[in-house]
């Protein structure tokens, strides 16, 4: 079987459905192929955190300023998209709370704090009894910490079915088989072959497969994307209704040098994560994982021992050499890709689909993506055209 696009984009977490959405509202014939799209990978085991102030690092100014600019188009994003689908997508604005446990995460904390400002960003230095006020779960222990009251969340499970929804909803076709070969045509990307055996043909080829974005046989080497597996564990809680509300934003700290999060749902899912670990392929939960995540999340919370445990997932985040996203064409003409979002996928969801359609439709990458140019790892093939 062969079918023709504009454009195909292989994957379908939730990079590869709001590329897809965006594009076809532009009215480009739009093909996502996926074995289980929205339903697999680092889309179904994210926090969903939009943390753009209280995951900020050092020497990621122009990453910075891309979160933020996705940050403050959640609200429309999610009007949009809850309009277009019908459903609700769990976006929450309730900030985040950033605390300390000893005095090295109270000396880390106020680095952080020293950082936001220097940015330009709202965050205040809270005492523990503050903290404890605002949060009456946490432990008594607490040292101090930062008031985020920007940083929200989303359900990206929600998102997902969402988009999905919305997609099919503005005309996308649906593949549900993985991509297995890239065909070319000449010196151009034209679409790929699927596990099922269709041929896709397509103008535009876009890599939104996450971590597995690099992995496309019969592409050049160079054009492939640079994108490397991250392991993350995260385990999910309930919150009975006797014990609502246990918290009310985001709580994270740093333990011990790893960061741990509770996500708090409306509807009372507790979202516990996350590790992050460089080992390849692997996405087994394990004991020791799932060990540190709750001997830290207790330190933080100890009441969550009560509560039932009802899910633990692994998945893989894309990491590139920078750790910052790769957004627009590659070397080889046709082929785009949306990859290599490592921490901050779900933030950026809705700016990667604007830039994704933008560049997609006229050809021209927005100038807030520039920095973000998979072409950044092959500079001396730089020059070639989209
Ligand atoms: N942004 C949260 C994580 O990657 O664990």
């Amino acid at each position: 079987m062969s079918e023709t696009y504009d454009v195909l984009v292989i994957g379908g977490g939730l990079i590869g459905l709001v590329t897809a959405w965006r594009a076809a509202q532009r009215g480009l014939r739009t093909a996502v192929a996926d074995p289980a799209p929205g339903g697999a990978g680092a889309t179904v085991v994210a926090a969903g955190m939009l943390a753009a102030v209280t995951e900020l690092h050092y020497g990621e100014q122009a990453l910075l300023a891309l979160n933020l600019a996705s940050a403050r188009r959640y609200p429309d994003f999610t009007a949009e998209l809850e309009e277009a689908s019908g459903q609700d997508t769990g976006y929450r604005a309730c900030g985040t709370l950033a605390v300390a446990l000893d005095a090295d995460d109270r000396a880390h904390l106020r680095e952080l704090h020293a950082l936001q400002q220097r940015s330009g960003l709202d965050s205040e230095w809270l005492s523990g009894r503050e903290c404890r006020r605002l949060e009456p779960m946490l432990a008594p222990g607490v040292q101090g910490g930062l008031r985020v009251d920007g940083d929200h969340q989303t359900d990206p499970r929600r998102l997902a079915g969402a988009l999905l929804t919305a997609c099919e909803r503005a005309g996308v076709a649906f593949h549900r088989a993985g991509a297995v070969r890239a065909l070319l045509a000449g010196d151009r990307a034209a679409g790929a072959e699927l596990a099922d055996g269709t041929r896709i043909s397509a103008g535009r080829t876009v890599l939104a497969a996450g971590s597995g974005s690099g992995r496309l046989a019969g592409l050049p080497e160079e054009a492939l994307p640079p994108v490397r597996p991250v392991k993350g564990q995260i385990l999910r809680l309930r919150v009975p209704d006797a014990y609502a509300p246990f918290l009310s934003r985001t709580v994270r700290a740093v333990v011990r040098g790893g960061h741990v999060y509770l996500v708090p749902r409306e509807n009372g899912e507790l979202v516990l994560g996350a590790t992050s670990e460089e080992l390849g392929w692997d996405t087994t939960v394990t004991a020791g994982g799932v060990y540190e995540l709750l001997r830290d999340a207790h330190e933080l919370v100890p009441g969550i021992t009560e509560l039932p445990l009802v899910e633990t997932r692994a998945a893989l985040r894309p990491g590139s050499p920078d750790n910052a996203p790769m957004l627009g064409p590659t070397v080889l003409p046709g082929l785009l890709a949306a990859t290599g979002h490592h921490r901050n996928g779900v933030l950026l969801t809705p700016l990667t689909g604007d830039v994704m359609a933008e560049v997609l439709t006229t050809g021209r990458l927005p100038d807030e993506a520039v920095p973000f140019s998979p072409r950044r790892f092959a500079p001396a093939l730089q020059e070639q055209s989209a």
